[in-house]
């Protein structure tokens, strides 16, 4: 979606503003979620620094995975530590990944911080191949199995503006459906209350966001 309303002026202030600052987890159905990640062509100072609030937001919540959009960045970024702790495991960075050479299928429970008290069976790949750049600009070139080639999966998803419960079978997507509609009422509530931006402004930020570090 990108709608043209969404550069309109904004009636008191100059428009959204471009700097990342202070990143919080956003939840279902925040408009960043379903957005499709562009690639990111500038690392600098700031988004190292949201690389390491992601971390942060990762360990505080004990999630295992944290893509850019679920804290309201529009990148084609995420993080990984499978042992969800800051003194254990590797932090692992995937920027600008690709998936390919999917191999296998395996059943397996699956949260999302984004989605909080929603855990059910996804069926994916058991084994993939992952290219993507390191923050310091290395190529990562890895086939995974097991537990981290889940977590990248799912976390590859939100970057192409997906959730895990597009994935269900019809059976659980329709209990899905309904823990959906909770998150969209209060979802809902919070804008109407003022305590959240509405999506017109959400979007303009990420159009912002996304005009300093990705591809014109
Ligand atoms: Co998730």
């Amino acid at each position: 979606m990108n709608d043209s309303s969404a550069h309109a002026a904004d009636s008191a202030d100059e428009g959204p503003d471009a700097a990342i600052g202070q990143l919080e987890l956003v939840e279902y159905p925040h408009p960043a979620l379903r957005r499709v990640s562009r690639p990111v062509v500038r690392i600098d100072d700031e988004l190292r620094d949201a690389v390491r609030q992601m971390f942060e937001i990762m360990y505080a919540e004990q999630g295992v995975g944290l893509a850019a959009n679920q804290v309201a960045l529009p990148y084609r970024l995420f993080i990984v530590n499978t042992e969800g702790r800051p003194d254990a495991g590797e932090e692992l960075v995937f920027i600008n990944p690709q998936l390919s050479r999917p191999r296998g299928t395996a059943l397996q429970e699956e949260g999302c911080l984004s989605l909080p008290g929603v855990r059910m069976d996804v069926r994916r790949p058991e084994r993939v191949r992952v290219k993507a750049y390191s923050l310091a600009g290395e190529v990562i070139d890895a086939d995974l199995d097991g537990f981290l080639a889940r977590v990248v999966q799912h976390e590859f998803d939100h970057i192409e503006g997906r959730l895990f419960t597009d994935r269900l079978s019809e059976a659980s997507a329709m209990e899905a459906e309904r823990a959906l509609d909770g998150f969209r009422e209060i979802f809902a509530g919070m804008q109407a209350r003022g305590e959240l931006p509405n999506d017109r402004q959400i979007v303009a930020r990420l159009d912002a966001l996304e005009r300093v570090r990705c591809q014109a």
